[in-house]
């Protein structure tokens, strides 16, 4: 199967299934900006769950945060994204088409006569490159002017920083300690593309570990580690994820070291998470831009520094993108094609389907009886409408790991058939026991 035939069939899938729908469809469409359907956002917030019960709930070294979009201007001054955060952009005269100008598909040298435009051919008519800003901006208050301005953030991470003293004072944490948020970020991307992967609106999974400075390496090595080990246990194929170092020409403006976590899509391996040293940048600038202190000072060991902060950063639709298409198969059953969403049970958006085996002799009471006891403990769905066949297949496609179906000799023995969605075996399990066998299996 050609590699970009995997995307388009997923994204229609997405689309039919109702995962993801193109932003302001009925209008057109908004340029890569997405709407997540039924089943996506529970797919999105299952990714979500994970990350927080990982990163806050199983530690006590973590504290949640949940601070504001917009934040005071001066901070993306001292962040050094208004001076700093910009893509090279190139812009062809005649077909009036933008790029990047590291775009390498573009021959030559975009501002020379050599220089050709990859989609209308021609030469000598891109632009020399400019430095674009990718923040958003917008005016706080009626009125538009530049005193006004303020940016959508860019990165949850700024406001972790900024609150880095309160929560230090409100949760008694100590040093070595972090701070972890879930929250939208805007990037007014070049060249977004590759449906979620890359957009103009997206939500950001970041967690900010303060250390001490000579202990920065080993926390990052550690970091390293843990998130490495987190994706693999979303149930990611380990072959499909790598490392990728940053090199002294990749690293952002304010990185010491960083490492991404890539995964190999069918458009080519490409980063999901970022795992950065960002030494003292980022709280030494804010002491320089706000004027107030944020050293630390180690009672222990009777010594004030500023902490250095080890950051773990990962885009939660480019996770749910990797689940999906780590997730999809499809084989040949019996002639037919199955296509499959196979995901780790523990984010799949339904975890259960109900499915009377016919319409009559009182099978349609039983199974709405069942699906209103399992609904209570996780999602699930009732479905009695067509062949037994066609509702398995429904529910393979949306990725759901189990379907009950209560069929005749329910009503004679009380037990019902268990299907598995990657085995396809089918058990019988006591009506009364059905809650417990899924639940052990969804982790
Ligand atoms: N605070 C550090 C930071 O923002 P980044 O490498 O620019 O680092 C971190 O972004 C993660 O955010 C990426 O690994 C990716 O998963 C996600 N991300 C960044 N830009 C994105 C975009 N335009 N669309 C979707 N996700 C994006």
């Amino acid at each position: 199967m050609a590699d970009t035939t995997v995307m388009e069939k997923l994204v229609s899938l997405c689309k039919r299934r109702g995962f993801v729908f193109q932003s302001s469809e009925i209008y057109g469409g908004l340029g890569s900006v997405w709407d997540y359907g039924p089943l996506g956002v529970e797919l999105k917030k299952n990714v979500k769950d994970r990350w927080w019960r990982a990163m806050v709930h199983a530690r006590d070294d973590i504290e949640g945060l949940d601070a504001a979009i917009l934040m005071h201007p001066r901070v993306w001054e001292a962040s050094g994204h208004v001076a700093g955060f910009t893509d090279p952009l190139v812009d062809c005269k005649q077909c009036k088409n933008r790029f990047r100008g590291d775009d390498p598909r573009i021959k030559g040298t975009p501002g020379e006569p050599d220089a050709q435009c990859p989609v209308c051919g021609t030469r000598g008519s891109l632009t020399a490159p400019r430095l674009f800003n990718l923040m958003f901006k917008t005016f706080m208050g009626p009125v538009e002017e530049q005193a006004a301005v303020v940016y959508l953030r860019p990165e949850t991470a700024q406001g972790i920083y900024v609150n880095y003293q309160n929560v230090l004072n409100a949760s008694r944490q100590k040093v070595p300690f972090g701070i972890a948020q879930i929250g939208k970020a805007f990037r007014n991307e070049i060249t977004p593309g590759n449906f979620i992967f890359r957009t103009r609106e997206f939500e950001q999974m970041e967690m900010q570990f303060f250390v001490a400075p000579e202990t920065a390496g080993e926390w990052f090595e550690r970091w390293r580690e843990w998130r490495m080990q987190w994706h693999k246990d979303l149930g990611l194929t380990p072959a499909r994820l790598q490392w990728h170092q940053h090199g002294p020409t990749e690293l952002a403006h304010y990185a010491k070291a960083a490492f991404d976590i890539q995964y190999e899509f069918p458009f080519g391996w490409q980063e999901i998470e970022g795992i950065h040293n960002r030494g003292d940048y980022d709280l030494t600038r804010h002491q320089e831009y706000s004027g107030k202190k944020l050293d630390y000072f180690d009672q222990a060991a009777n010594r004030r520094y500023v902490p250095f902060i080890v950051e773990t950063s990962a885009g939660a639709d480019r996770v749910a993108l990797t689940t999906l298409v780590d997730a999809y198969r499809e084989e040949t059953v019996e002639g037919e094609t199955r296509v499959v969403l196979g995901f780790h049970p523990g984010i799949a958006p339904i975890k259960a389907a109900v499915l009377p085996l016919v319409k009559k002799d009182g099978m349609p009471e039983v199974a709405d009886r069942l699906y209103h006891d399992l609904r209570a403990a996780f999602p699930c769905f009732y479905d009695d409408s067509g062949a037994i066949g066609r509702r398995y297949r429904r529910m393979d496609e949306a990725g759901t790991p189990f379907c009950v179906t209560v069929d005749g000799e329910t009503l004679k023995d009380g037990q019902v058939t268990v299907r598995d969605r990657d085995s396809m075996q089918q058990v019988r399990v006591a009506q009364a026991q059905v809650g417990a066998y899924i639940r052990e299996r969804i982790g």
